[in-house]
């Protein structure tokens, strides 16, 4: 028994340890394998010996708990909120009530610190465990919230290391990044469920859930920035507490260090201020904190915030503005998108006019009319969208709006598929919009790249009618003269465009797939489809459910696939893409350890009449075999097609087995059945 016992400690110290890499050290020493492993083990020794387990166990760290209602739990010391400053005097005059209240002159020790938009949890650790975890109410009470605060992973059940105070008050803020709540929100909304309206209040709904297993299932990450009650030693200063919490496994913010002054202050703002967007999450502003606790101690607080710490915010990322118009613009696949036009206004440091309404189904369920006031967010580099009208400024007589049922662009039938949430213009490639939208498209970035290629001179080109379709671009370098004699373009702009243009011939069968702006295909499922089917010919060949046998591609993007192939003037397109020297390297199909060849060394000799040398190794690569091009004695299995010659003999000699095309084709058909 004492054996198991020493296993199972054994097995949660280094689960804890592995934890602590990932989640505050944010540097994993093993791969996710292996931590499933390690979970594992311990989970089937717990589930052996049930008397041993115990509630710090990392095992526990899963929904268990379904409450009825929140219960009310007094904070052994009140959490207190924070006082704002929104410019530089405001700061000044913070940072001058301080030193005055110290009787100090020269420049102080600030504990700088992201502000987090998240909400305050209060974590109640004794003896080094996690025993209680409560929101923060009013300051004085908050809610009971541990069976949901314990499946933050981030959130250590039980702290490492040792010489923690016997009860420890952890203060720091429940979030989430934009990427959870990006992920979160699609999830909402594929399930029919409105989504929510920015992180914190999707991080508050998650946290207050009465059934701990849905606030498992949501992307809650954990960050902490303080203490509260302690009984027992802690450092003199905020930055070694900080620092201790670190070693102890709780996470705090990467960000978080000493400035002196508020010079320091100020490079510190103006810094995470340049790199907001570029931030994994979404911040308020930052925080400044006298270092030293004696010094917060003379200071104290008045009656609802501390005298030695102050948040200084940044711009708002919603604010309120009018809806002057309505309008709609056709995507690239023709998908109606309704812009609200808007007093100009500044969100989070940029002016906004615009702000998109997504689709015919948001725009209704917001209920956004012209003339109503609404409040407008601009998050990172997203677009700027309408949040919600403010109902209680709405003016009498703003009028619902309503689709129009032609198109704006090329006046045909506007459709919108029931249970569908978008409306979508009929046209095609007839529309205008959709053309320059697709071609556009083909030419960015992450596509064909052609360098330079953006949407005004696309514009142009179109308008000219240089370009007509996609294709076109490739034969531009015969339109040399008329090129030049655009307006704007002068002779070296002209031949900087075509070497772009010449460049982006070669490049990847992922980014062609994406180029080709097929509904649903993405960069990723683009990748996907070319590293299971290695060529272009294969996915165009394949049916919808060959096609579902690569990864990520479920029914619909099978079907978008399969009907944008079977499509002739796609086909078309295509070859005369290649036609036109559009080219890239044949991918090579990694090998799968299940396949139907797995392990397997395979030859191919002779001509096949279905397809290429290469379609037919990327094939078999993609049922594990390896294809090499000599046959010998570790040769298993020789393809031979039409005037198979030396090989086959060499082959037949050596006793390895021979399949001619007509086997090999149903030996592919056998394995597409199998997926
Ligand atoms: S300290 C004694 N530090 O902001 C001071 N709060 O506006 C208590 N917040 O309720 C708060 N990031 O939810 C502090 N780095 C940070 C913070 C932070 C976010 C939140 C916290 C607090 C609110 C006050």
């Amino acid at each position: 028994m004492e054996e198991i016992q020493a296993t199972l400690q054994r097995l949660r110290d280094e689960i804890r340890h592995h934890n602590y890499l990932y989640y505050v050290k944010d540097a994993p020493e093993i791969t996710d394998a292996e931590y499933d492993q390690l979970f594992r083990q311990l989970q089937a020794l717990e589930q052996e010996h049930p008397h041993l387990v115990t509630l710090d166990s990392p095992t526990r760290q899963v929904a268990g708990e379904v409450a009825k209602e929140f219960v009310p739990v007094a904070h052994l010391r009140p959490m207190q909120s924070l006082d704002n400053v929104f410019d530089e005097g405001e700061l000044r005059e913070f940072d001058r009530r301080v030193r005055e209240g110290l009787g100090v002159s020269e420049d102080l020790p600030y504990w700088v610190e992201p502000k987090m938009d998240g909400l305050a949890v209060n974590l109640t650790y004794r003896q080094g465990i996690l025993v209680q975890a409560a929101t923060r109410g009013d300051g004085k009470t908050g809610e009971k919230v541990t069976a949901n605060v314990r499946t933050i992973q981030m959130v250590p059940l039980r702290l490492l290391g040792e010489g923690w105070p016997t009860v420890l008050e952890v203060r720091g803020e429940v979030y989430i990044s934009r990427q959870g709540f990006h992920d979160l929100n699609e999830w909402m909304v594929d399930r029919g469920k409105p989504p929510f309206a920015n992180p914190r209040n999707a991080a508050a709904g998650s946290l207050r859930q009465l059934n701990s297993a849905i606030t498992a299932e949501r992307p809650l990450a954990f960050c902490c920035h303080g203490v509260g009650h302690v009984e027992g030693e802690l450092p003199a200063s905020q930055s070694e507490i900080l620092e201790l919490f670190g070693q102890w496994g709780l996470p705090v913010s990467k960000e978080a260090g000493v400035r002196v002054g508020v010079a320091g202050c100020l490079a510190y703002y103006e810094d995470l201020m340049a790199r907001r967007d570029a931030l994994p999450y979404e911040l308020d502003g930052v925080v400044y904190k006298v270092n030293q606790l004696a010094w917060q101690e003379r200071l104290g607080s008045t009656s609802h915030a501390p005298r030695w710490a102050i948040a200084h915010k940044f711009p708002a990322q919603e604010v309120v503005t009018k809806v002057v118009a309505v309008d709609v613009q056709v995507g690239r696949t023709g998908a109606l998108t309704p812009v609200a036009r808007l007093l100009p206004v500044n969100v989070g440091g940029v002016v906004v006019t615009n702000a998109t309404l997504h689709n015919a189904q948001e725009i209704s369920r917001k209920d956004v009319r012209v003339g109503d006031r609404v409040v407008v967010r601009r998050a990172g580099d997203v677009i700027p969208e309408v949040v919600r009208v403010v109902l209680e400024e709405r003016e009498e007589g703003n009028q619902p709006f309503v689709m129009p049922c032609q198109c704006p662009v090329c006046g045909a039938a506007v459709e919108q598929p029931e249970g569908e949430a978008v409306a979508r213009c009929s046209g095609g490639m007839t529309c205008p919009a959709q053309q320059k939208e697709a071609m556009r498209h083909f030419a960015s970035r992450g596509a064909m790249d052609v360098d330079g290629l953006g949407d005004k001179l696309m514009a142009l080109l179109l308008e000219n009618k240089l370009v007509e379709e996609i294709p076109d671009l490739y034969e531009l370098h015969q339109k040399r003269q008329a090129l030049i004699q655009l307006e704007r373009l002068g002779e070296k702009s002209v031949e900087n465009l075509l070497a772009a243009i010449e460049t982006s011939k070669k490049t990847t069968l992922p980014r062609f797939l994406f180029a080709l702006g097929i509904r649903e295909v993405g960069v990723t499922v683009a990748e996907h489809l070319a590293n299971h089917f290695g060529t272009l010919e294969a996915i165009m060949a394949a049916d919808e459910e060959r096609l579902r046998a690569a990864p990520e591609v479920g029914e619909v993007v099978a079907r978008r696939v399969a009907g944008f192939f079977r499509d002739e003037k796609h086909r078309a397109m295509v070859a005369r893409l290649q036609e036109l020297g559009v080219n890239w390297p044949i991918i090579e199909v990694k090998a799968k350890a299940e396949g139907r060849l797995a392990g397997k060394t395979v030859v191919l000799t002779g001509t096949l009449s279905q397809m290429t040398r290469e379609e037919a190794a990327a094939r078999l690569k993609a049922m594990g075999a390896k294809v090499t091009d000599a046959v010998s004695r570790k040769t298993d299995l020789l393809i031979a097609g039409e005037k198979a010659g030396s090989k086959l003999e060499k082959a037949k000699s050596l006793g390895v087995e021979v399949m001619d095309e007509e086997g090999f084709l149903a030996l592919l058909a056998d394995s597409d059945v199998e997926k």
